[in-house]
């Protein structure tokens, strides 16, 4: 039986850079949502990709002497290579250049045209190539893209415009009747404050580049490049061709994305959506800005991180912990690799590193490497209950920071719980039963922590797992039942293993 469907969603990124920790952090984020919902047996579709069209990856092909599409294909596989490198489990990976695409758009456009909103008129604007987004006069600072600071170039073009201007009302409505639409609340005032200032039409087609999906009934003409995009995801669930899975996930689709992007998402996609006789994206969690020095990653300021480099020395788990729980979702946070070694140190290396091995030796030479038994009451079991109830919480709005740290306040109580006991001296004065029942519960307080933290950190959760003596994998744990208190058979073999967070020193 096929779980609540869910789905959930990246930005596809354009291939005219190389993936950096930026584009990992939204990615990371999407893929615990989706091992979450996988642990409460959802049916979970999770989508990534690559968005390939446009004057910006046009003129970077160029650069390189190369086709667009030869360019795109080499750039949209290291994306591919970097979340297989971080352990994404997205279902598909979208490239905008696949002809399920071009259909999807097609058909979007000519929904969007029939209803007679979209109309042809003459353009005539500041273009930030690199934002692929026109600016006002007023919006430019000091004539430069408010945004990347660089020159923008005057277009004056015959264009197809969307009536986006007709759409006030109804997204305002649809934003006062839904609060949970986006999160956090910031960001929804944030998208209420964009409709307020006032909608203006917006261009969607080109006729001075041929690098895009053709305008179905004026050939001519290709696509914006965002009015394609932003389509990406209702393509990958069938949308013109298969009608049953489309109304099964668009319903429950989760869009993750970082706020430069939000007026597409929160302003122009509902509208356009709403246009098609769409429902507008059920939830979009919008995260901030990862900083490095203060500034913003880009390809001049030569400050661009790629995943690889911190995974080769923090691990895959280390990376993928530190970014969910040192960023807040939601404000911009500042990047650096002194405070990733210390958190990286403090939380995995010692806090729970440290859980683990001394509760599995002591299991070893105290108990026969057998698990104890667990006691229906022991004194962790309010706490195990209590981090799971905030961790369900918090990830409701997409708060990772809190959810996993309610999970790893839990490792503080049981490595308190130990300090307190002192099982070893207990041990010494012959008092089995007490450390059995000391050792048992904190076996069961790291079960619960390994089945909790495994969408952040599956590896070290897999191989916790099976340490415990537990069948498969923290993935085949179903909740709410898998986290109540007691689930550790008692009498399984246990195995001490190595440092599953090996401390990681100064370079
Ligand atoms: N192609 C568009 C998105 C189309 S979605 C229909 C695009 N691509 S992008 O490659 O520029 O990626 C932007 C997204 O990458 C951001 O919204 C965010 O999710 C992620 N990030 C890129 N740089 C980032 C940071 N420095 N910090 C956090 N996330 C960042 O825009």
């Amino acid at each position: 039986m096929p779980g609540q469907p869910f789905f959930i969603t990246t930005p596809i990124y354009y291939v005219n850079a190389a993936p950096h920790i930026g584009h990992a952090y939204s990615t990371i984020a999407a893929d615990t949502m989706a091992r979450w919902r996988r642990l409460w047996g959802d049916d979970v579709v999770f989508l990534t990709g690559t968005d390939e069209h446009g004057l910006k990856i046009q003129r970077a092909a160029e650069g390189e002497g190369l086709t667009p599409l030869e360019f795109a294909d080499r750039v949209s596989q290291t994306f591919r290579d970097a979340w297989e490198l971080l352990d994404i489990s997205n279902t598909d990976f979208i490239r905008t250049t696949e002809p399920r695409h071009y259909l999807a758009v097609q058909t979007m456009l000519q929904r969007v045209y029939d209803a007679g909103d979209i109309e042809l008129g003459t353009y005539e604007g500041r273009y930030c190539v690199s934002c692929e987004a026109y600016y006002t006069e007023e919006e430019l600072v000091d004539g430069l893209c408010p945004i990347h600071l660089r020159p923008v170039e005057l277009v004056v073009e015959e264009n197809y415009f969307f009536r986006l201007s007709r759409f006030e009302d109804r997204l305002l409505e649809y934003y006062e009747n839904t609060p949970d639409a986006i999160v956090p609340p910031g960001k929804r005032n944030e998208a209420i404050g964009f409709i307020k200032q006032g909608l203006r039409d917006f261009s969607v087609s080109r006729t001075s580049i041929s690098w895009g999906v053709p305008i179905p009934w004026d050939e001519k003409h290709v696509s914006y490049v965002w009015f394609d995009a932003l389509i990406n995801y209702c393509t990958a669930i069938g949308y013109g061709t298969d009608v049953e899975q489309f109304n099964r996930y668009w319903p429950v689709v989760n869009h993750v994305l970082a706020k430069d992007i939000l007026r597409f998402h929160a302003v122009y996609w509902p509208a356009m959506l709403m246009s098609a006789g769409e429902l507008p994206p059920h939830r979009e969690a919008i995260h901030g800005f990862l900083l490095v020095g203060g500034e913003k990653m880009s390809k001049t300021a030569l400050n661009q991180i790629a995943p690889a480099d911190l995974v080769a020395d923090f691990g895959v788990d280390g990376f993928r912990y530190f970014f969910l729980a040192d960023q807040r979702f939601g404000p911009d946070g500042d990047f650096s690799y002194e405070a990733m070694l210390a958190r990286y140190n403090a939380d995995l290396a010692n806090n729970f590193g440290n859980l683990a091995s001394r509760v599995l030796n002591m299991a070893v030479n105290y108990c026969g490497g057998v698990v104890p038994a667990t006691r229906a009451d022991g004194p962790l079991r309010e706490a195990a209950a209590a981090a799971f109830t905030t961790l369900t919480v918090e990830l409701e709005s997409y708060n990772f920071s809190d959810g996993f740290g309610a999970v790893w306040e839990l490792i503080g109580a049981a490595n308190a719980y130990i300090e307190e006991q002192q099982p070893w001296a207990r041990q010494k004065a012959g008092d089995t039963d007490a450390v059995a029942a000391v050792v048992g519960d904190c076996l069961e307080t790291l079960r619960v922590v390994t089945l909790l933290a495994s969408p952040l950190i599956p590896n070290a959760a897999a191989a916790l797992w099976s340490r415990l003596g537990l069948p498969g994998r923290p993935e085949d744990a179903r909740l709410p039942d898998a986290a109540a208190w007691g689930g550790l058979p008692a009498g399984s073999p246990l195995e001490k293993g190595t440092a599953l967070f090996p401390r990681v020193d100064a370079p």
